[in-house]
């Protein structure tokens, strides 16, 4: 017999979005709804994550429910962190409740967190479709992950008006982004804004003693501001900014953007990838694909095993790395 007709046809499919949300979630839920119903499924929308999913709030979908909602930040499902889906029973319990609705694939919009819970509810004999969505960009088996670039420009813009005042004032300003143990966030902003300096998370160490002396050659040579950017991972923005002061008789201030960046109405990618990677999912489903989590790869779209992808490693690009410290 052939794979094709082998396959158990499917009629249900779940949708949830879970973790911290991200600007362009609703795009992906919007494209999983509407691709599916497209092709004859019923589709059911968990609301609140996994926490939504074990007290059984389910609704049924429709295309309507997902109307003029690809340019709204946040989540129309809304989200969550779960404890109870981190311990055993939780997930078992998740896993019972899928197959009394039955749910014969469920569709998962969030970051890491939200796969490891994806990837268990797999061992129960649920199938799983992981779709990356985090503004830390901290998904090892894709370059994009949905809502960093709409979380990347809005930090960006808020940095250029951190700089005006920062030259009016001839001040040196910390800005701290967000991406948790990851620096994409703050690279990327580094390089946009024409920071002075970037910290990271992954470098480990840094060297206050050379800022110091940075800023201090800095004035000297005239120049109004001196811009840091520092990751959530590094942290300490607001001791830094003492220390800095202090030592350098340079006014300094620190600012942490916060949540901020993880609202707004999602940028043209976020909204186009985030709808492909919606219908990608489906259509891996579709086509009777077992636990895979889909991304964007050396310019395409593409699907991976979950557990194969969980085990990737990302590495903060080393050549961007390089230039930023150059520019
Ligand atoms: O993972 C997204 C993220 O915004 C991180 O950058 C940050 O560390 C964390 O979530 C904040 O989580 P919460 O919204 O629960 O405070």
């Amino acid at each position: 017999m052939k794979e094709q007709e082998m396959r158990e046809p499917i009629h249900t499919i779940g949708v949830l979005t879970s973790g911290g949300d991200a600007p362009g979630m609703n795009a992906a839920v919007r494209a999983v709804v509407r691709t599916a119903l497209a092709n004859g499924l019923n589709v059911l929308g968990i609301r609140r994550g996994y926490h939504g999913l074990l007290r059984e709030e389910i609704i049924d979908m429709s295309r309507k429910d997902v109307a003029d909602t690809i340019q709204r930040g946040g989540t129309i499902l809304q989200t969550a962190r779960s404890q109870q889906m981190r311990t055993p029973e939780g997930q078992r319990k998740a896993a019972t409740i899928l197959k009394k609705y039955g749910v014969q694939g469920l569709v998962v919009i969030g970051g890491d967190g939200s796969f490891a819970g994806a990837q268990k509810l797999a061992e129960y004999g649920i199938n799983v479709i992981g779709i990356p969505a985090t503004i830390d960009l901290d998904i090892a088996c894709t370059d994009f992950t949905i809502g960093f670039d709409t979380a990347a420009n809005t930090a960006m813009e808020a940095i250029d008006k951190i700089r005006d005042t920062s030259t009016s004032h001839e001040r040196c300003s910390i800005v701290e982004v967000m991406g948790r143990d990851a620096g994409y966030l703050a690279l990327w902003c580094g390089i946009a804004n024409g920071a002075e300096y970037i910290l990271l998370p992954e470098e480990h160490e840094y060297d206050e003693q050379a800022i110091i002396n940075d800023i201090i050659e800095n004035r000297k040579n005239g120049k109004k501001h001196y811009i840091i950017i520092n990751a959530e991972g590094v942290g300490d923005s607001i001791n830094m900014a003492k220390r800095i002061e202090e030592a350098t008789g340079v006014e300094t201030r620190a600012t942490i953007l916060g949540h901020l960046q993880r609202g707004g109405s999602p940028t043209v990618k976020d909204r186009v990838y985030a709808s492909v990677l919606g219908s990608k999912a489906v259509d891996c489903l579709i086509d009777g694909k077992k636990n895979r989590v889909v991304g964007y790869q050396n310019a395409q779209f593409i699907d991976f095993d979950i557990n194969d992808a969980l085990k990737m490693q990302k590495e903060i690009p080393e050549y961007q790395l390089k230039i930023s410290k150059i520019l």
